[in-house]
């Protein structure tokens, strides 16, 4: 019997030796400074480049997508939203790589881009602009909707 329970005390303590060895080498540095975090990991964030453009930037060198853009009913969504983070085309736009526009061409069609925002669901509100793919199955939408200004402008 004696030798038993040793045996359990001895593998318990082995376990806890364990348990605090490993815990020493995965727990990352800092963490449980100030919380259940890494507390570095506050600054690294803060750190993290942008990669936002802006409306004013684009302005510069867009004016005309921009005026059409500012009057329609598009105008509450930003260029990046359908164009992709482009600061830094906006810093230096001989320099941007094909994939950077990728929000948008990420979609075989102006049919899948645009609906990917206006398709029918009952999970938006009513009064949210709904087309089912009945408005328009095989045409390019751009053909009768001009992206900046999409029930006043040209296509
Ligand atoms: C400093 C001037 C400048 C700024 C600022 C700028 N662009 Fe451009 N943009 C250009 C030029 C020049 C081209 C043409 C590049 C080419 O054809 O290779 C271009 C091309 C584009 C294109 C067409 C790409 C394609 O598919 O052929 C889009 C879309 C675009 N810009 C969006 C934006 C958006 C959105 C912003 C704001 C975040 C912006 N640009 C800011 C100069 C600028
Ligand atoms: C609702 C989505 C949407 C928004 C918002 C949007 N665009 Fe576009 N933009 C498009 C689409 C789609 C095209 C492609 C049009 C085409 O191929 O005829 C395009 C084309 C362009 C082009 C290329 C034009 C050309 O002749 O090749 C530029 C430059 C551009 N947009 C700039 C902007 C700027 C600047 C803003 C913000 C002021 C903006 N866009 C906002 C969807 C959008
Ligand atoms: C990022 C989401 C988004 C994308 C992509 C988008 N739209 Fe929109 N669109 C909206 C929102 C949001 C509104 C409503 C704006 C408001 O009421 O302030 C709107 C409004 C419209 C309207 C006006 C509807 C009305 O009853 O006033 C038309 C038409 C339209 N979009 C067509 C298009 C077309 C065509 C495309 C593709 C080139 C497109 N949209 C791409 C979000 C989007
Ligand atoms: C043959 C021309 C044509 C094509 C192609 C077309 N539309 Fe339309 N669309 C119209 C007309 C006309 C209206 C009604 C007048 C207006 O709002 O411009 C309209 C209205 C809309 C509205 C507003 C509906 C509402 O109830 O508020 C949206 C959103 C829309 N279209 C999105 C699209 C999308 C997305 C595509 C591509 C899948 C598309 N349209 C293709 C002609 C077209």
């Amino acid at each position: 019997m004696r030798k038993v329970s040793t045996r359990i005390l001895i593998l318990y303590f082995a376990g806890v030796i364990i348990f605090f060895a490993l815990r020493a080498v995965l727990v990352p540095p800092t963490f449980g400074e100030v919380g259940w975090y890494r507390n570095a990991s506050v600054e690294e964030i803060a750190g993290l480049e942008t990669k936002i453009g802006e409306e004013y930037r684009c302005f510069n060198c867009h004016g005309n997508e921009f005026a059409e853009w500012s009057v329609g009913e598009h105008r509450n969504i930003s260029c990046e939203s359908c164009h992709g983070l482009l600061k830094s085309h906006a810093e230096n736009p001989e320099e941007t790589a094909y994939d950077e526009f990728l929000s948008l061409k990420a979609f075989n069609s102006s049919i899948e881009f645009c609906l990917s925002c206006h398709g029918v669901s009952v999970s938006k509100p009513e009064s949210f602009p709904q087309v089912s793919v009945e408005h328009n199955k095989y045409w390019d939408c751009l053909r009768c909707h001009n992206p900046h200004n999409p029930v006043g402008g040209e296509s």
